[in-house]
């Protein structure tokens, strides 16, 4: 089961529908959940399968949970706050027994809800409000939260990712005497240095460094051929019109393809070490799918006990009705079943190039997957750069100096 490595660390405490469970204040409420062994926290929005955190990194949603009355928090980019309700949304019952799962039942194929009985005056309006109903997702705030004014700001540089290339190209950028912000959406900058054990290297104390914050959206305003970049976070809103902006959003984790992938339990090797870095073990016994450096790391942790390693080809099924209970894997030709509470995924990621597409970049696809193509002077758009595993480079941090003094050079034309 999912533990705290230091229980005595909880100082501070947060509930989860209504059961008290010790926590850390400021580390990701996920992980608080993750620590007193809550993996599944709520259930997918239309066949109402349970749903745990996956990712850890805003990019799966299996985390969403109502917090403070408010629905639809990714719990996994929430700080935590001694005190903070925790309840699952979306269900009718409990997270356990959710009366709406008769919907994965009576739908295997899923539901399509646009065809549903369309031939039928009578019956299609009825099931049409029914799916609707059982897609929603959270109800309405308990209290109405206003719509915040937005500030606006006009840096010379937005970097947007806060990982060892974000943080590489914010800092040249500062150092080249140019007024450089730096949002990441986490609950703290470093992205994946925290999964491979190494912490964030220091800002320079001139970069604007907005944590918890996300990058929503990104247009040209045609009235001034300007391009704003919306950013939403724990400082407010913010409404920026940089003169260079460079992505350095990283990958999502892959998801292996088999049977039960999206079981509470199943989740990236990344995911695993992120908790690992707040002092979290995942399980005790864990099924390892899947090569990359985060799935070596996870095997060179003696804290976590690796049972099987595999390839996602070998995975037959997972185990379990509401969290991974075990794993029946081909193992020379013979079909082997394991006990474990946790499956562990790594492979190629999939760069979040949400943002660069906004941007107006083109995405090509480099035979793992889809990619930003990045020109020779490093620019996916006009005024907009890409660094980091966001273009697959290398060495991340080395990118993200090389294409902030690429920057530095234009805006000090
Ligand atoms: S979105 Fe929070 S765990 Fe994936």
């Amino acid at each position: 089961m999912a533990h705290r490595l230091d229980p005595k660390r909880a100082t501070g405490w947060v509930t989860h529908d209504g059961k008290r469970l010790p926590a850390v204040p400021g580390e990701p409420l996920a992980v608080s959940l993750i620590a007193a062994d809550r993996l599944q926290l709520g259930r997918s929005p239309k066949l109402h399968r349970p749903r745990g955190p996956s990712c850890l990194r805003g990019g799966c949603d299996g985390c969403l949970a109502r917090v403070n009355g408010q629905p639809g928090v990714l719990t996994c980019l929430a700080p935590t706050r001694s005190g903070d309700a925790v309840e699952t949304q979306n269900v009718v019952g409990s997270r356990e027994i959710d009366a709406l799962a008769a919907a994965d039942f009576l739908f295997p194929r899923g539901i399509d809800h646009h065809r549903l009985f369309a031939g039928s005056r009578v019956l299609s309006p009825l099931l049409t409000g029914l799916a609707r109903h059982v897609a929603g997702l959270g109800r309405l705030p308990d209290a109405i939260v206003g719509a915040p004014s937005a500030e606006n700001a006009s840096p010379d540089a937005l970097v947007v990712g806060g990982g060892a290339a974000g943080i590489a190209a914010a800092n040249t950028l500062a150092d080249r005497g140019l007024v450089t912000w730096l949002v990441d959406d986490g609950v703290q900058f470093g992205g994946s240095l925290l999964a491979r054990g190494k912490a964030a290297p220091a800002l320079k104390s001139d970069v604007v460094a907005c944590a918890q914050t996300t990058a929503v959206g990104a247009f040209v305003d045609h009235e001034t051929a300007s391009r704003k970049v919306v950013c939403v976070g724990s400082a407010g809103t913010k409404l920026l019109t940089p003169r260079a902006v460079v992505l350095a959003t990283g990958c999502h984790d892959s998801v292996p393809l088999f049977p039960g992938n999206d079981l509470p339990g199943v989740m990236s090797a990344r995911a695993a070490l992120t908790a690992f870095h707040w002092g979290v073990a995942v399980a005790d016994r864990l099924l390892l799918v899947g090569e990359g450096a985060f799935a070596e790391r996870v095997n060179a942790t003696t804290a976590l006990e690796v049972v099987g390693r595999v390839t996602a080809a070998q995975v037959e099924r997972i185990v379990g009705r509401r969290r991974v209970k075990g794993a029946v894997v081909d193992s020379n030709e013979k079909q082997q079943r394991l006990r474990i509470d946790a499956v562990m995924f790594d492979g190629p990621g999939a760069p979040c190039f949400e943002l660069a597409v906004q941007c107006g970049a083109q995405v090509v696809f480099d035979g793992d997957g889809y990619v930003p193509a990045r020109a020779t002077d490093y620019r996916i758009a006009p005024d907009v750069y890409a660094a980091g595993s966001l273009v697959r480079a290398q060495a991340s941090a080395g990118d993200g100096q090389a294409v902030a003094e690429r920057v530095a050079v234009r805006l000090k034309r």
